[in-house]
């Protein structure tokens, strides 16, 4: 055994790959600031995350990960400018029907967390048909959050919950975190067990506020576009590093 313990020791970026974490979480973002750095528009930015994201879903499956959730689209990000929105939207659009095309090949069971509802009526039923087609693929889930927020969530799960109330079909003096769990999007997904921002911003910005309640962070300066299996076995690496202990000793 070592006298001392180095405290800031790098952790190697070798994954044992038979201890994944069970689900990873990841916030997709440093679109527009890869984009400016190259004097592209910011749309640009988002067409390269988007091909990033495909790459490590894919890669995720290929590993045996059981669950991938990714920010795509907060319930803030309808405050940018209309046409970064569409741009936004169009790409969801080519991405799901390129998914669709590949998806006998790929076999990646596809889920949506967030309120769809403000989504184009064709967008809508991508995202539709994308989770029914994909609803019996084994192996990796993946969950693209897509005017998801993390506060919006919880209010729908307590109003849903409040008219299960009413309608008699729950115990308004009794509800344990699992069942107020079934209320939310992540229904029947256990709790990310590592989430990972790239692009240097240290903060959740409204994702999965009930649900990494106990989830380790990753933090890196690396902006989505750029982000790779090497930086994901980075953060898988950290992870493994790391000591949980809920709460325990
Ligand atoms: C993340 O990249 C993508 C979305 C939020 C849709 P950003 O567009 O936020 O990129 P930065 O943070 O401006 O670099
Ligand atoms: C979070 O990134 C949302 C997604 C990546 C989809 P933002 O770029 O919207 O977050 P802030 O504004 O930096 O907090
Ligand atoms: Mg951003």
């Amino acid at each position: 055994m070592p006298l001392f313990k180095r405290r800031n020791a790098q952790p190697s970026a070798e994954v044992d790959f038979t201890k994944l974490p069970r689900h990873i979480a990841i916030i997709m973002d440093g679109n527009g600031r890869w984009a400016k750095k190259r004097g592209l528009p910011r749309t640009a930015g988002h067409a390269a995350g988007a091909e990033t994201f495909r790459t490590i879903a894919t890669y995720c499956k290929e590993i045996g990960l059981d669950y991938l959730t990714v920010y795509a689209f907060s319930t803030e990000n309808w405050k940018r400018p209309q046409e970064e929105v569409s741009a936004i939207m169009g790409l969801l659009k080519k991405y799901l029907l390129e998914a669709i095309g590949q998806m006998e090949r790929d076999k990646v069971k596809m889920e949506f967390f967030g309120d769809l509802s403000p989504l184009t009526p064709e967008l809508q039923e991508l995202c539709q048909r994308t989770r029914e087609i994909s609803k019996h693929y084994e192996g990796c889930q993946v969950n693209i959050c897509l005017n998801y927020g993390g506060r919006d969530e919880l209010l729908r799960g307590a109003m849903a919950y409040a008219k299960d109330c009413m309608e008699g079909k729950a115990d308004p003096n009794h509800l344990t975190q699992d069942q107020f769990g079934q209320y939310l999007f992540s229904r029947g997904v256990p709790d990310p067990d590592l989430v990972i921002r790239p692009s240097g911003e240290l903060r959740l910005s409204n994702f999965l506020l009930w649900q990494s309640a106990y989830a380790e962070f990753y933090f890196t300066d690396v902006l989505w576009p750029d982000f790779s299996k090497e930086e994901l076995h980075k953060a898988i690496a950290a992870y493994q590093h790391r000591s949980r202990r809920f709460g325990g000793v």
